[in-house]
C-alpha cells in the first residue's frame, strides 16, 4: 500500500529512484512522484498520475541531478488520485513521502490553518509534513526533534521518509505500523518499503522496528527505538535473487508465479522433511512443541486469499487431527467482543506479513489468553514475523503478481505439515505423519502435470471471457477453493464471481442460473461425487452452462463441459485443484487484455485497515 523509495549517496541518484519505484509499483499505482535536493539546495520535484512510466516520461528530458532524493508510488486513501495529492509533499524547506493513515489528520489540519499554513492536497501526508515545519520553528530545534514531538501528535500507522534542504546529507526514516528496511551500501544508503527495490544495489537490510526512527547518511545510520535510546538493530544478509524479480520469458508475474508453484512447494519442503519420513520444524523451540501437545482449539486469522488457505486447514485440523478450529477474516475478528476456547492456539496467515488488518487481530489477541501464537508468513523480517512468538515461513519466493498464487499453495503446504506434526504429537504416534509426507513429496510432479494441460484451459478461456457474471461451486474443502477460484476472477478480470457450498444453491442461488451464468464446479471423485453429481442435475434440468473440474466420470449432457483432471490424493486435491483455477483466472483475464499484474483499484500488501 503505496511504495517509498529513498537514498542518500554521493552520485546521482535519479536514475536509481526511477527505476526502484518502478520495482514497488505493485504497492500502488494510482500516481507516483520524487523529489531531490540539487545543487543550488533547492527541492525539485516531479510528479504525475497514472503508472511510473508516466513518471519516467515526465522526467526524461529535464536532466534532472541530486545526491539524495525521495520518491513514492501512491495507492489513494486521504484525496482522490491527482497530481496535487500525490507525493511527495513539501513545507518550506522539508520534503516528505508518507505510507499509511493519520487517522486525526482533519483535527492537526484545522489546527494548522490556524497558525497560517496552506494545504495544496487533501492528504494527510501534508499534515505531517507542515507539522514538523510549525514544530521545528516554534522550538527552533533540530529536525529530529520536531520529528520527536510530531510523533507523539500523529495517531494512526505510518511509515515516513524526511529530506531537509537545512541538511542535505541526512534522511529520516519512521517507521510505525508500517515496513520500512534501511539498504546498506558503499558510502551510500538506501531506505525503502520493500528489499525488491533495493535488491540490484544491495543484498544488506536493516528492518526497521515499530517506533524506530532512523537518521540515514551516506556512511552511517543511527537508529532511535520508541524510547528515544539508540539501538544497533540486526543486518541481514538477504538470500532474495534480483533474477527473481524479473518476468523472464513469461508475459505476467502473475504467470511466472503460477508456473512457479512446483518449484516453489519443493522449496517450502526442502530442509523440513527429516529422512523423507516425518516433519521437522527447527523453526519451533521446544516449548511451542509443548503447546501443541496441550492445546484443544485452533483460531485462524487472516485476509483474502490467505483466508481461503486458512478455511482449507479448518477442514484439516478438524478431520485429520481431530482438534477444533475456527477461522476468521482479521478484519472482523478486530471488530467484536471475542470469546476464547479453553486451550486456544493462535495462527495469522500472511502472504506479505503487513497486513493492517491480520497485525490489529494479533495484537488483539496478545490480550485474550491464548496459550500462544505462531504466524504461517513468506516475508522474513516483516511486521508479523517481529511481533509473533513463532513463525513458520512459507518460502514460496517473492511474489510480485498482486493476485495471490504461489504463496496460497505454498501456504497449504505449510499447513498440511502442521497439521501432521500435532497429529504426531498429540497422539504419540507418526503413522498419518509418514503418509502426509509421502504424499506432499508428490505434489510438486502432480501440479506440473496438471499445468501442461493449459491449452485446455486456454480453450475455455476463451469461452468465458466475454461473461459478465460467474457462479464457482464447491464442496467441503473444495469451497474455499471455490471462493478463491472467484477472487482471482474477480480480482483480474473485472468479472462478478460469486461462490457457494454446492449444496446451498438450491437454498437461493438456484434462481439465479440460466444460460448467460457459466457455473464452474470443483470435484474430486471422493465420497461427496454422488452429492455433487445431483447438484449438477439440478442446474442441468435448469438449463445452466456447467464447466466441471474433476477426475471421475460424468454424464456429459450438452451444456456440460468436462476438464479432466487427473488423479491426486484426496488429502491434497485442494491444493491441486486451485491450480487450473488460477490458470483460467488468468487466461480469462489475458483474453479480456486487463491489467493482470496490477489491477485496478488494488495493492498487493493493504497496510492499512
Ligand atoms: C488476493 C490477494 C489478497 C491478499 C490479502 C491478504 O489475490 O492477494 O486478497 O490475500 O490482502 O494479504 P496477505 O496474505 O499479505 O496478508
Amino acid at each position: 500500500m503505496c511504495g517509498i523509495v529513498a537514498a542518500v549517496t554521493q552520485r546521482n541518484i535519479i536514475d536509481f529512484l526511477l527505476e526502484s519505484i518502478q520495482r514497488l509499483e505493485y504497492r500502488g499505482y494510482d500516481s507516483s512522484g520524487l523529489a531531490l535536493i540539487n545543487k543550488n539546495n533547492n527541492f525539485i520535484r516531479v510528479r504525475c498520475i497514472g503508472k511510473v512510466s508516466q513518471l519516467i516520461k515526465k522526467t526524461k528530458n529535464k536532466k534532472l541531478f541530486g545526491k539524495i532524493g525521495l520518491a513514492h508510488t501512491r495507492w489513494a486513501t486521504h484525496g482522490k488520485v491527482s497530481e496535487e495529492n500525490t507525493h511527495p509533499h513539501i513545507s518550506s524547506h522539508i520534503a516528505i513521502v508518507h505510507n499509511g493513515i493519520i487517522e486525526n489528520s482533519f483535527q492537526l489540519r484545522l489546527f494548522l490553518e490556524k497558525q497560517g499554513y496552506i494545504f495544496y492536497s487533501d492528504t494527510d501526508t501534508e499534515v505531517i509534513v507542515h507539522l514538523l515545519h510549525w514544530e521545528q520553528k516554534k522550538t527552533g530545534k533540530s529536525l529530529l526533534e520536531a520529528m520527536h514531538n510530531s510523533l507523539i501528535r500523529l495517531h494512526g500507522n505510518y511509515s515516513m521518509v524526511v529530506m531537509d534542504t537545512h541538511n542535505s546529507s541526512r534522511l529520516i526514516a519512521v517507521c510505525s505500523g508500517s515496513p520500512l528496511i534501511i539498504g546498506l551500501g558503499i558510502g551510500e544508503n538506501f531506505i525503502a518499503s520493500d528489499q525488491i527495490a533495493l535488491l540490484n544495489i544491495t543484498k544488506r537490510f536493516i528492518y526497521l522496528k515499530e517506533g524506530d526512527i532512523a537518521i540515514v547518511q551516506p556512511e552511517q545510520t543511527q537508529i532511535f527505538n520508541k524510547h528515544n535510546s539508540i539501538v544497533q538493530r540486526k543486518i541481514i544478509q538477504s538470500d532474495v535473487q534480483y533474477e527473481c524479480v524479473k518476468k523472464g520469458k513469461y508475459k505476467h508475474y502473475m504467470e511466472k508465479e503460477i508456473y512457479e508453484q512446483p518449484t516453489s512447494i519443493r522449496n517450502t519442503l526442502k530442509h523440513r522433511l527429516k529422512n523423507n519420513k516425518t516433519i521437522d520444524f527447527p523453526e519451533l523451540g521446544v516449548q511451542e512443541k509443548n503447546i501443541f501437545l496441550h492445546l484443544e482449539h485452533i483460531q485462524i486469522v487472516a485476509c483474502g486469499t490467505s483466508y481461503h488457505a486458512a478455511m482449507v486447514s479448518k477442514h484439516w485440523f478438524e478431520s485429520i487431527a481431530n482438534i477444533p478450529c475456527d477461522v476468521e477474516v482479521a478484519s472482523e475478528f478486530s471488530s467484536r467482543k471475542l470469546a476464547v476456547r479453553k486451550k486456544s492456539f493462535f495462527i495469522t496467515l500472511s502472504q506479505s506479513g503487513e497486513t493492517a488488518d491480520t497485525l490489529t487481530a494479533l495484537r488483539i489477541s496478545k490480550k485474550l489468553g491464548y496459550l500462544g501464537n505462531l504466524t504461517i508468513c513468506n516475508m522474513k523480517g516483516s511486521s508479523l514475523v517481529q511481533e509473533s512468538d513463532n513463525c513458520l515461513l512459507t518460502k514460496a519466493g517473492i511474489e510480485i503478481g498482486v493476485a495471490s498464487t504461489k504463496s496460497f499453495t505454498t501456504q497449504l503446504t505449510v499447513l498440511l505439515m502442521l497439521v501432521a506434526k500435532i497429529v504426531s504429537i498429540k497422539q504419540k504416534k507418526n503413522d498419518i505423519e509418514k503418509k502426509i509426507v509421502k504424499i506432499l513429496n508428490i505434489l510438486p510432479y502432480r501440479i506440473e502435470e496438471i499445468l501442461k494441460k493449459n491449452q485446455e484451459i486456454k480453450n475455455i478461456a476463451k469461452k468465458l471471457y466475454h461473461t459478465k457474471n460467474m457462479i464457482f461451486l464447491g464442496r467441503r474443502d473444495q469451497y474455499p477453493i471455490a471462493m478463491e477460484g472467484a477472487l482471482k476472477l474477480k480480482e483480474i478480470s473485472y468479472i462478478h464471481a460469486e461462490a457457494y457450498p454446492s449444496g446451498e444453491l438450491k437454498h437461493g442461488p438456484l434462481a439465479l442460473i440460466d444460460k448467460n451464468i457459466p457455473i464452474i464446479i470443483t470435484a474430486p471423485n471422493n465420497s461427496l461425487i454422488e452429492k455433487t453429481k445431483k447438484n449438477i442435475q439440478e442446474i442441468c434440468s435448469r438449463g445452466g452452462l456447467i464447466y466441471i473440474f474433476s477426475d471421475a466420470e460424468m454424464n456429459l449432457e450438452k451444456n456440460i463441459t468436462l476438464f479432466k483432471v487427473p488423479y491426486v490424493e484426496e488429502i491434497i486435491a485442494p491444493i491441486f485443484y486451485i491450480i487450473p483455477l488460477q490458470l483460467l483466472a488468468y487466461y480469462i483475464a489475458l483474453s479480456k487484455g486487463t491489467n493482470i499484474d496490477q489491477p485496478r483499484n488494488l495493492a498487493k500488501s493493504v497496510t492499512v485497515e
